[in-house]
């Protein structure tokens, strides 16, 4: 077979992972892989290179993608969905593994219904996507977002300094909640919930009075005050996918430090983790599953099964429908938000 791979969307550790068990699985039993580079740019464009054992060999162990990536949407690009039938036919590419997230696995559910040969493999460090139960890079997003609070503990402590962190998720809070719980944060503020600074405040002037004189607030940059609705104050720039570039310009977690600065006496700092979050080499987790998702990629293609999906379910790896798992975001669940509550202040 032919088999052609690309990434697409906001990097993640783990993808140099999908992509050697996707190399190594295929080489093994003689297919053709082609990796397509900047995700549907690289598609479009028919930009492509050859995947061997030697270029991919321990590239599970290096962050990134050797692939590069992009936010090329093919809907917001004159002719790209031509662009993309015409290197299917040009490279007679028997299948294409699409590794994103919603919006590059969007575009792969879109390409199946027009008929086209493509697998998706989950990938986002948001772990926002539906129907698998959990997206690799988010294991080594949210060790970074532990160990960064780690470190903010001791220097808030010695200052007696409130710090505010805000932590990437636009629309779900899987990061700042597994991270700030991971990372022993005083309270935690999902988009999912909206909340009140004034009982934000309250919470930090009573463990102040308590003894414990300093605090840390994990914030995700979706989160929403509906006094201050900061969402709005973002920068307005969108990406091609149109979601509003937060973590640019001023953000929600400046905001929510000045407004503690200013209703309370507390001495406070903030601190956006951005991109750090999903830099540097991925945690044992994210090699394996990245690893396990690849080969299983490759099992699907031979076996023809086209517009499905490679997700985590429990400790198997399964094939699912590809329209499962876009449309609708994996939000955080109340439950899970409440037993986080049990620990704040
Ligand atoms: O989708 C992954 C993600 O890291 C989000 O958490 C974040 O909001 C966004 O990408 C940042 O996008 P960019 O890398 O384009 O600034």
């Amino acid at each position: 077979m032919h088999i052609g791979i690309l990434t697409g969307g906001g990097d993640a550790p783990g993808l140099n992972a999908v992509i050697r068990g996707i190399t190594v699985r295929g080489r093994s039993q003689e297919h053709r892989i082609t990796g397509f580079l900047r995700g549907w740019k690289g598609v479009i464009e028919n930009t492509s290179i050859e995947l061997n054992l030697n270029n991919v060999r321990d590239i599970h162990m290096q962050g990134g993608t050797v692939l590069l990536s992009s936010r090329t949407n093919p809907i917001r690009v004159e002719n790209g969905f031509e662009g993309i039938s015409s290197t299917y036919r040009d490279q007679k590419l028997d299948c294409l593994i699409a590794i994103g997230g919603e919006d590059t696995l969007g575009v792969a559910s879109k390409l199946n219904e027009q008929g086209l040969a493509v697998i998706g493999v989950p990938k986002t460090i948001d772990n926002d996507l539906s129907a698998t139960d959990f997206t690799f890079g988010f294991d080594t997003a949210i060790n970074n977002v532990m160990k960064t609070l780690d470190m903010l503990h001791t220097t808030a402590k010695s200052h007696e300094r409130v710090i505010v962190v805000e932590i990437m998720g636009r629309h779900a809070g899987w990061m700042a909640l597994y991270g700030g719980m991971a990372g022993g944060a005083h309270v935690i503020l999902l988009p999912e919930v909206e909340f009140n600074t004034d009982e934000v405040c309250d919470l930090l002037v009573k463990r102040y009075d308590e003894g414990y004189r300093y605090g840390i607030v994990a914030i995700a940059e979706g989160a929403i005050d509906p006094d201050l609705q900061r969402h709005v104050m973002h920068s307005a720039a969108k990406d091609a996918f149109g979601h509003v570039q937060l973590g640019t310009g001023i953000g929600v977690g400046e905001v929510l430090k000045n407004e503690i600065a200013d209703r309370t006496d507390l001495e406070t700092r903030h601190v956006v983790l951005g991109h750090i979050q999903r830099g540097g080499c991925p945690s044992a987790f994210d090699r394996v599953l990245g690893t396990r998702l690849g080969v299983k990629a490759i099992e699907m293609a031979e076996k023809g099964q086209f517009g499905k999906m490679t997700a985590l379910r429990g400790t198997e790896i399964e094939a699912v429908n590809l329209e499962d798992a876009v449309g609708t975001l994996k939000t955080v669940p109340l439950e899970q938000y409440e037993t986080a509550k049990l620990f704040f202040g």
